[in-house]
């Protein structure tokens, strides 16, 4: 089969590594891909990855049978709907399906809807309103631009202050443009989060190995928000018993709903929770494998994804068995210094190699190759990944790769995982 990942980032780099293992993968492509990528596929500059109609063309000319989407922006912006009328088998949401990430209201409204346990929340559109509540309600609360912020739309106030300033900022100043005329105001809700992604037919939900993110900058989880710093998989906050109640309580009725209100959902459903002290609620829905949660969920799965994401794109996920690794993964970012604010790019990165023969991965988020070297061009320039039998293993191998790779002002964060680590060590 001819598959076409579309994306260059992080994520994008480890579908099309775990895609290439596939015995079904022919030949793949990837738009518009990064250097990384370009060791397992054919990378395709130069198409812009919110035309649609340039898509289509693209995957009839290279004759694709499998298109896979890695962003939430194009999802968002029908690129499965179109190539299902071109009659190209498509991995992902539809347009209609897309907006449990698109649309925060949309997607608290359902969890409403349905009875799926969430944080309490009120939408507004006058920002005197939502002042008013805020002050009703009182600190700490969570203040949510409706639309694709590119994850930044979200302040979680401590104070009352706070809470006015982000409103003042979202709702007066339009600091993320439409994406801030609405915004959903919700309860602070206490406890760890972790991450489950789940694959889905439209009817079956088969959840992944749960993994948790490191938002913030800083060691000690502190300093800005990041797209992410590094992940591991599994998270042992989520214990057996949470992801079966995750699961019924919260996969299955979404899926349920989704069929229901004409918006039924395939592809790889994220359900960002918080494990409060009455089980686990939502935080949100992302329409897409998270990043870097992918970057280490992907490398503890043994079955073949290709199998698998033609499975959900026909609907018959029910008849697959699909098997995990009882290890652990641990993805420690690389990223350029001055991140999540501004970084130079253009900086030669050495060790790629070394890595690698460290055993670990090495994936790409922010490259470029210049003059035959690579060289930074994000804010997230990799994902060092190492796969062990445990997450103490998985951290020390990791950590190894990270240390043979140097670019100038590289930074990283030095606690990957701590969470688990500290719990291994209470047991
Ligand atoms: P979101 O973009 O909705 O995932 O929010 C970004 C981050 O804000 C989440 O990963 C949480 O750390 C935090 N957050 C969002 N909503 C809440 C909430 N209701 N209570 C506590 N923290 C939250
Ligand atoms: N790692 C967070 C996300 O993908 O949304």
């Amino acid at each position: 089969m001819n598959i076409l990942v579309i994306g260059s980032g992080g994520r994008e780099h480890t579908l099309a590594w775990k895609l290439a293992q596939s015995p079904l993968a022919a030949k793949l492509y990837a738009v518009p891909g990064n250097p990384g990528m370009a060791e397992v596929a054919e990378c395709i500059p130069g198409v812009d990855i919110c035309d649609n109609a340039a898509l289509v063309r693209l995957a009839q000319d290279k004759a694709i049978d499998l298109v896979v989407v890695g962003p939430e922006v194009p999802l968002t912006n029908g690129v499965v709907d179109a190539m299902n009328a071109a009659g190209i088998k498509a991995f992902g949401p539809t347009k209609l399906a897309a907006e449990i990430e698109g649309s925060k209201s949309f997607s608290k409204n359902l969890m409403k809807k349905y009875g799926i346990p969430t944080a309490k929340y009120e939408v507004f559109t006058n920002a005197d309103d939502a002042r008013a509540y805020v002050e009703k309600e009182g600190a700490p609360i969570v203040i949510k631009a409706d639309g694709l912020a590119a994850g930044k739309g979200v302040v979680v106030a401590m104070t009352l202050d706070e809470a006015l300033d982000a409103i003042h900022e979202i709702m007066d100043d339009a600091a993320f443009g439409q994406a801030g005329s609405r915004v959903v105001i919700e309860e602070f809700m206490a406890g760890e989060e972790a991450s489950l992604l789940a694959f889905t037919d439209g009817k079956t939900i088969v959840p992944m190995v749960s993994s948790q993110d490191h938002k913030r900058a800083y060691d000690g989880d502190k300093g800005p928000n990041t797209g992410g710093m590094g992940t591991y998989a599994p998270a042992p906050v989520m214990t057996k018993e949470l992801v079966a109640e995750a699961v019924e309580k919260i996969l299955k009725p979404v899926i349920d709903a989704m069929a229901k209100e004409g918006r039924p959902y395939k592809g790889c459903l994220y359900a960002g929770l918080m494990i409060t002290d009455d089980g686990p609620k939502v935080v949100e829905f992302n329409a897409r494998f998270g990043d870097p949660e992918t970057q280490v969920v992907l490398p503890l799965l043994e079955s073949d994804l290709v199998k698998i994401m033609l499975a959900c794109v026909d609907g018959t996920l029910a008849d697959l068995d699909i098997a995990w690794s009882h290890g652990a993964a641990v993805c420690v970012v690389m990223a350029s210094g001055g991140y999540p604010k501004s970084y130079q790019k253009g900086f030669a990165i050495d060790g790629l190699e070394k890595a690698k023969a460290a055993g670990t991965l090495v994936f790409h988020a922010g490259t470029a190759a210049k003059d035959g070297k690579i060289v930074t061009s994000g804010g997230r320039v990799l994902g060092v990944v190492a796969t062990a039998e445990d997450v103490k293993q998985a951290v020390d191998k990791a950590y190894k790769g990270v240390a043979a790779i140097s670019f100038q002002d590289a930074f990283y964060r030095k606690d990957i995982a701590h969470r688990a680590l500290e719990r291994l060590q209470k047991n």
